[in-house]
């Protein structure tokens, strides 16, 4: 597990000469040296700024708070100390897009003193690394006897450029849950992060936070021109954040390209976390999985007792059987608890239970039967949002599915605000995930959550954290509008920066025909398959009904996997395609995913990234001749082709359409 190579702290290279002159500013450089965070104190008030080689990314900016009672903790500063010091470690993921990530970075800590007042000490850490840069406040405990109330944040980001920014909005009653839309920074709303933009200069940057721990979520608020500023998601009295008399703010990131798919190759969130606390628990899998889930969202079933039911006994059995034909061993059964109502999903105290078993529904015996056909069952827990019940019975939840031998629980959160009252994404919220993650591996479970806060890294410290809906997901296509083809093609670059999504894709019968009418998927199939490889995350659900995988796809959602030993973007343009190709961990095969937006298009890709000495049988999985999102968008031409490493292929996608490919090592 470790691999750790620390360099000694020689940083001549990294601290320019500058500070001799200066002793009020510093420079911190990148390991590659393209990446520079300037530092200075500027009439005692702290103020950095970024560039990427000869560009200018941010410009002089603040840094700091407001406490309690107005009192300024951005200014009145001097300097105590500055030290510098370089990492290079490299580290393994339990699971991933890749096995080795390379954390390397220069570091500078500047130590501040208030000069009068209560003379608060604060600390900036800043990290540049070759994919972006990254700061934090630590702030120490001191010699000031009351609790710290942080009533605003006053980092802003002035960026140099506009540029074109992909974002959602913040402090909506669907939380994390919206279409993007594409403007000028200079237009922005106040936005979720990450954001990620294209700046008129062609850099592409992407804006987030790290490793986020009993703080308040940042969004970002345009205040005038292109400057942005952290705006901290507050309590519902209106504090950002209160502590006793020490804090740690997450990392603010800044992750800096020169093309599109490096923002997807840049691992600068993991790094910003802590090491694994975990190990490697044997019940932390990756795998793909089905549910009677589908047939709830498309009004097949109910989620509620009654006529149409989905969590029956009878259903389960045949899911279980069905699950195990294919060759699969997990199973979400939706609605198999007591609490359900047709009007679950609207906003008040709803009171499910997480131990009793819904009518027509018999736990144990369904756990017994899914264990006599190699099938785990997935608990499942929708609290409604009402935490204070859900905290009530989270112990006896837990308990109960360990004793019955269940490893992973999805928890769901619908409801606009946490218990009515506090948004998802304040420090009530933040600290309230991280206890269920830590409860759960306490009880030998792996989490994935649906209407969470944004991921900020966890999953490098509590590989049990496997993934997260936070963002608008394929549900959508069943019962409202839709997601527009433009939306599958701007995840990757923008939520999924933060990490793995549950977007919960495979739905191979994209016209959903047992579904309300007009409802469907913009998308071909073939782009749905596609998503198993462009999408990452280490469970994958085959989200659509048994009865539509009775099709030749499907040998492709049975080969493709969920771990992988290597990732590489071969093209990308944010928001209109991007292929990506993975390399299983556990084989020498190599796949391939390749999406599009509402255009069609021809790709041709180099197959360098094969092991120069093989031949693959190139397993084609594409859009039928003619296909796109409104015609015949269910063919799914499948060819079969030798290849190797110094070949180039041709892929034609359909407009909203896609090509998968598994490449078999021969
Ligand atoms: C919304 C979730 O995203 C979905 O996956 C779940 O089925 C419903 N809530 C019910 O809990
Ligand atoms: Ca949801």
């Amino acid at each position: 597990m470790k691999n750790y190579l620390i360099l000694p702290a020689v940083l001549f290279s990294i601290v320019v000469g500058y500070s001799q002159k200066n002793k009020n500013a510093y420079e911190l450089a990148s390991p590659n040296g393209k990446n520079k965070i300037k530092f200075e104190l500027v009439k005692n008030a702290p103020k950095y700024a970024v560039s990427h080689g000869k560009t200018e990314v941010i410009t002089p900016s603040d840094l700091g708070f407001v406490l309690k009672g107005n009192e300024d903790l951005s200014t009145n500063f001097e300097i105590k100390g500055a030290k510098t010091s370089t990492f290079d470690e490299t580290w393994e993921q339990v699971w991933g897009e890749k096995k080795k990530i390379r954390n390397h970075y220069n570091q500078l800590i500047v130590d501040l003193e208030q000069k009068t007042g209560n003379k608060r000490k604060l600390q900036i850490q800043f990290r540049a690394f070759d994919d972006g840069v990254a700061f934090r406040y630590v702030y120490p405990k001191q010699n000031v006897k009351d609790s710290i109330f942080i009533m605003d944040e006053k980092t802003t980001f002035n960026l140099k450029e506009d540029g074109k920014a992909w974002w959602i909005p913040a402090f909506k009653p669907e939380r994390y849950e919206y279409l993007y839309t594409a403007s000028p920074v200079s237009k922005l709303d106040t936005v979720h992060t990450p954001l990620t933009i294209e700046s008129k200069s062609g850099l592409k940057l992407s804006f987030h936070e790290a490793n986020l721990i009993d703080f308040a979520s940042m969004t970002l608020e345009q205040t005038e021109g292109t400057q942005l500023k952290s705006n901290l998601v507050p309590w519902a009295d209106g504090v950002k954040v209160r502590v006793k008399d020490a804090f740690t703010s997450s990392w603010r990131t800044i992750q800096i390209a020169e093309k599109s798919g490096d923002l997807i190759d840049s691992y600068l969130i993991l790094n910003l976390n802590e090491p694994n606390k975990l190990g490697k628990p044997s019940y932390v899998q990756p795998y793909k999985y089905f549910g009677i889930w589908w047939a709830m969202h498309i009004g097949k079933y109910t989620f509620w007792e009654g006529e149409k039911q989905g969590a029956t006994t009878a259903h389960a059995k045949e899911y279980i059987d069905f699950t195990a034909k294919e060759g699969l061993h997990h199973l979400l059964i939706e609605g198999w608890n007591k609490g359900w109502t047709p009007a679950w999903y609207e906003n008040r105290m709803h009171m499910f239970s997480f131990t009793q078993s819904a009518d027509n529904f018999d736990l144990e015996k369904v756990v017994e039967y899914g264990k006599s056909k190699g099938v785990e069952l997935i608990g499942y827990h929708e609290t409604g949002s009402n935490l204070i019940n859900y905290m009530k019975q989270i112990d006896a939840g837990f308990a109960l599915y360990k004793k019955l031998g269940i490893h992973t629980v999805k928890i769901g959160h619908v409801g606009s605000k946490l218990n009515m009252k506090e948004w998802h994404h304040g420090q009530f919220g933040v600290n309230y995930f991280r206890y269920v993650l830590e409860k759960a591996a306490q009880y030998d479970l792996a989490v994935f959550y649906h209407e969470p806060i944004k991921d900020t890294g966890e999953r490098r410290t509590y590989p049990n954290m496997l993934a997260r809906e936070a963002a608008r997901g394929q549900e959508y296509n069943a019962w409202s509008e839709g997601n527009p083809p433009s939306h599958v093609v701007i995840l990757p670059f923008t939520r999924m920066l933060s990490g793995p999504m549950e977007y919960t894709p495979g739905v191979l019968d994209v016209e959903i025909k047992q579904g309300y009418p007009g409802k469907r998927i913009h998308g071909t199939t073939a782009q749905q398959l596609a998503m198993y490889v462009t999408f990452y995350s280490p469970i994958q659900m085959l989200a659509d009904l048994p009865e539509n995988y009775n099709v030749p796809a499907m040998q492709f959602l049975k080969d493709v996997p969920t771990d992988w030993k290597d990732t590489k973007v071969l093209n990308a343009e944010i928001g209109e395609y991007l292929t990506t190709v993975r390399k299983d961990k556990n084989s020498e095969d190599w796949y391939l995913g390749s999406m599009t937006n509402e255009k069609s298009r021809d790709l041709t890709v180099s197959l360098s990234f094969l092991d120069t000495s093989a031949t693959y049988e190139a397993q084609i999985y594409a859009d039928a001749e003619g296909t796109d999102e409104t015609h015949n968008p269910t063919a799914v031409a499948i060819s079969k082709k030798k290849v190797k490493s110094t070949d180039t292929l041709h892929l034609k996608l359909g407009g909203a359409g896609g090509t998968a490919i598994r490449f078999k090592k021969l």
